[in-house]
This record gives structure tokens, C-alpha cells and sequence, in this order.
């Protein structure tokens, strides 16, 4: 495998998320597949367990990590071709991603969406930069559109707790004070067409994502509808895709709680508003999965890097 950037670069999933629930057994077995080799993680954008968890995942496979918050530490990065580059941006994505690529193996990115123009954010300036200049494999680590760590990882959560071969997974939008990219929730929509699984999507009219990416999924906006004999609720917060980066409805009445979960399990990628998004009760019972999937960050990223290595 040459790049990872979305879920569409997993060639069989029941295999890869096979292979990770096997790793957890012994997550250091493949320890002399990384040695000698180096992977940078560039963060233009913040996080807690996409940083940790492939730091953690290319050390149990023998790599040596750099990492660098491009964001606040590095130069202003130009991505746009024949400019004149006398303003504030000091240094060009052709020379940035050709240097990075002298000093490791794998490069992984970090950039969120701005949403402010959808047509911007949509071209993945960031990640496809590097993918265009840069002469090393490129993993995201989430970028403008996708987020294809975090959904590898619920694909083996769902995989670990399901009690029947086709279970009932239901994305339901949730309440956020500020406005979130689309990230998660498009690339869990990729993964769940990728599973067997009955999926629905439920959120306030007006919350409708990019309709090629849920082209051919089953929209309910009433959620206690779309939550009837549910297995899996994965809950998310994301903005408006027509009104491009607008909150349309702050109300809590879309809030997750243990009433409207009944017996389902609970999902959600972290971090999360507690008493916002998902109410306390949730959270701090024994449905929640929310740790098992940030846990399962670090198998799905091993298992990432290993096909890597393995094609270098
Ligand atoms: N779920 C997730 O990607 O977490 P971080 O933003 O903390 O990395």
C-alpha cells in the first residue's frame, strides 16, 4: 500500500480488522518490521489520541518517531503554484514535503477543515500536497474531509461487540457549542458501507452531509424512529454541509442519553462535551465504548503502518 488517505485505501476490512483484534495479543510481534525506519507526524491541527496512538502504534512496531505541531512551530506553508510569495507564507509545499521526505519513511498529516469555503477545504490542499511532493508514503491523521484512523478503529470496535452478523449501527447527529468539520462522520459513513450492518443516519433537517458520500444510505430525521432496536449508537457533532459550516440548531433535545440509548452500546470518537453531546449516565456506564475505540486508535494505526512497511 502506497498512501493511506481514506477508508477507500483498505483492500479487504474483515481482513485488516481481523488482523488488528489478532495484534492485540501481542502488539510488539512485528517489532523488526519498523527498525531503521522513521515517521514524522505533522500537526496543523490539535489532538490527543491520533498524536499518541500511531506514536504508540509505530513504537510497538520498531520505528523511530519525529514529531513536529506545523501549525504553531513550522513555517507558513504556500501551497499554490507559481505565486509570488512576498507576503506572510515563507516557505513552499514543494520544498516543505521534499525535505520531510529526506529525513523519514512515512509522513503522516493533521489538518482539519477551515470551514469557511467548502470548495478549499474540499481540495485537501494540505494532505494532497503532501501526497503530490512529497516521495514517501502519506497516512492521514484526519484532514478536511475524511478521517480514515478513527473509522479503521471503530470498524474493530463494532467487530468486537456485536452480538449478531448484521447489527443495527445508527449515526445520530448531536448538539455542539461550535461549529465541527465532517470529518468523522463521512469517513464512518464510508466504513459503514464497507460492513455488514443495517445503518442509518438521523439528524435535524438541514444537517444533510455531502450527498455523494451518503448516496444510498437511510436518512430518518426522527431520531427515537431511528433509534428503535438499535445495536450501536455512534453519536457526532458536525455543522452544516449546504450552509457551509453553520450551526444551524443548538438545541440539547438531540443530546444522547441512557433513556433513548435503551440497551444499545454508545460511540463516539473523542473528545467529547459531556452533557452536551451525551449525558454523563452514558458516558460512565458500562454501554459506553468510547475508550475500547480510542484504544483500538493505536491497532488501527499499527495495522495501517505495518502494510506500509511491508511495501517499502
Ligand atoms: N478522535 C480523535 O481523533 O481524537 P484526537 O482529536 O484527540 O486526536
Amino acid at each position: 500500500m502506497k498512501h493511506y488517505l481514506s477508508v477507500n485505501d483498505i483492500d479487504s476490512l474483515p481482513m485488516w480488522v481481523s488482523e488488528a483484534i489478532t495484534l492485540k495479543q501481542n502488539p510488539t510481534a512485528y517489532k523488526d518490521l519498523g527498525e531503521q525506519k522513521t515517521i514524522c507526524l505533522l500537526f496543523f491541527s490539535n489532538s490527543l489520541r491520533t498524536r499518541l496512538s500511531t506514536q504508540k502504534a509505530a513504537m510497538n512496531l520498531g520505528m523511530d518517531v519525529m514529531v513536529m505541531n506545523f501549525g504553531s512551530e513550522g513555517w507558513q506553508l504556500e501551497f499554490e503554484d507559481g505565486v509570488t510569495m512576498d507576503q506572510g507564507k515563507a516557505e513552499h509545499i514543494k520544498e516543505a514535503a521534499q525535505v520531510v521526505s529526506q529525513y523519514c519513511d512515512v509522513v503522516a498529516i493533521r489538518a482539519f477543515a477551515g470551514l469557511k469555503d467548502k470548495e478549499k477545504d474540499e481540495a485537501e490542499v494540505v494532505l494532497n500536497g503532501f501526497k503530490q511532493h512529497a516521495s514517501i508514503p502519506v497516512v492521514n491523521m484526519e484532514s478536511s474531509v475524511g478521517h480514515p484512523l478513527q473509522a479503521l478503529a471503530d470498524a474493530i470496535t463494532v467487530k468486537e461487540n456485536a452480538i449478531t452478523a448484521k447489527p443495527k449501527i445508527v449515526l445520530s447527529w448531536a448538539p455542539h457549542p461550535r461549529a465541527l468539520p465532517h470529518a468523522v462522520p463521512n469517513s464512518f459513513i464510508e466504513m459503514m458501507k464497507l460492513q455488514d450492518a443495517e445503518f442509518v443516519i438521523t439528524h435535524p433537517e438541514g444537517y444533510e452531509l455531502n450527498p455523494k458520500i451518503t448516496a444510498g444510505c437511510t436518512i430518518e430525521y426522527d431520531q427515537a424512529k431511528a433509534m428503535e432496536n438499535v445495536d450501536f449508537v455512534y453519536a457526532k457533532n458536525w455543522s452544516s454541509y449546504s450552509n457551509y459550516g453553520a450551526i444551524l440548531d443548538t438545541e440539547n433535545n438531540w443530546m444522547i442519553t441512557q433513556e433513548k440509548l435503551g440497551s444499545a452500546k454508545f460511540m463516539h470518537c473523542l473528545p467529547v462535551r459531556r452533557n452536551v453531546v451525551v449525558e454523563d449516565a452514558v458516558l460512565d456506564g458500562s454501554q459506553s465504548l468510547v475508550l475500547e475505540q480510542a484504544n483500538n486508535r493505536t491497532f488501527a494505526a499499527q495495522i495501517v503502518l505495518q502494510k506500509i512497511l511491508e511495501s517499502l
